[in-house]
């Protein structure tokens, strides 16, 4: 399975501090943004990553994460020439994609929870049956999401981008999985009224075809788009109490690469030598010192 990470956006609502700086390279709490959502695709076992974004970010993210070796996984750069749309990210990433199933994260979303390794593995064996699935969440200004109407069996019945008058509180979080096929059927989206290729469309044809499961973020579960200065502060301050309250490092990349098996212990210490006397290299210092030893 591939993955895609979109980052593209000049991050205007964040004005002036992403006048100069990208958006997914502010800190949320001890790290940059991007971190989070690469985490997450590692939790789910993705190793090869294409991060799609505009020219001007593109560089500074080549710098901050290179070819991801040191992640015991493989990155690939694409740019986003404009921001038409989050169906856009399969048509550029179509030669990546390859005939894989495929995974999308916003690089603005943050998810955390207990079992998010096991919701998105899960995700990942539906896509390999032919099965796309959306993670929703229940919010309180779901005119600002894509929205999702889910019966009482846990089916999505109809899905709506940003609804002025909304029909349920679902929103449809920035994390999707599809099957192989998905630049195909992504060709098919046509362009909304504000002129962009709607994740929603492409969504909608699942739908349809009854190829489409959700994943509710419920109880246990924190979900953040961090597009405003509100969001930023919330996720920051989230994170931090969280890792305060369970000595742990949340989107510790090494880590998870080094408890996946991906790299080894070596690499793991010279890593936290590299992050000297941050949290994160401490944290990750004892992870090589505590975890079991994969080589
Ligand atoms: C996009 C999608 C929307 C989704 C949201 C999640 O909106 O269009 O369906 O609910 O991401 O973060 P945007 O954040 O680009 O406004």
């Amino acid at each position: 399975m591939k993955g895609l990470i979109l980052a593209g956006g000049a991050g205007t609502r964040l004005y002036p501090v992403t006048s100069a700086v990208s958006k997914q390279m502010l800190p949320i709490y001890d790290k940059p943004m991007l971190y989070y959502p690469l985490a997450t695709l590692m939790q789910a076992g993705i190793r090869e990553i294409l991060i799609i974004s505009t020219s001007e970010d593109l560089p500074r993210f080549t710098k901050m994460l290179g070819d991801g070796s040191a992640f015991g996984i493989r990155l690939s750069y694409l740019e986003q020439p404009s921001p038409d749309g989050l169906a856009q990210a399969f048509l550029l990433g179509e030669d990546f994609i390859e005939d894989d199933s495929c995974a999308l994260i916003l690089g603005d979303n943050i998810f955390c929870g207990k079992d998010l390794k096991t919701r998105t593995q899960e995700a990942g064996e539906n896509a390999e049956k032919g099965i796309a699935t959306l993670f929703c969440r229940s919010v309180s200004d779901p005119e600002r999401f894509g929205i999702a109407v889910i019966d009482e069996n846990g089916k999505v019945v109809s899905l709506e981008e940003k609804p002025a008058h909304p029909q349920s509180h679902y929103a449809v979080t920035g994390l999707y999985f599809y099957p192989a096929g998905v630049a195909e059927k992504a060709k098919k989206v046509k362009p909304s009224e504000r002129g962009e290729l709607e994740i929603t469309s492409l969504n909608e044809f699942y739908m349809q075809e009854q190829q489409l499961s959700v994943q509710l973020l419920d109880e246990g579960f924190e979900w953040f788009d961090t597009g405003t200065f509100e969001s930023l502060y919330e996720a920051s301050g989230y994170i931090r109490n969280r890792q305060q309250s369970q000595h742990t490092e949340i989107a510790a990349l090494e880590a998870i690469a080094y408890q996946n098996g991906w790299i080894s212990k070596k690499q793991l210490l010279e890593a936290a030598k590299q992050y000297r006397d941050s949290s994160y290299g401490k944290y990750l210092k004892r992870i090589a010192e505590s975890v079991r030893q994969y080589e």
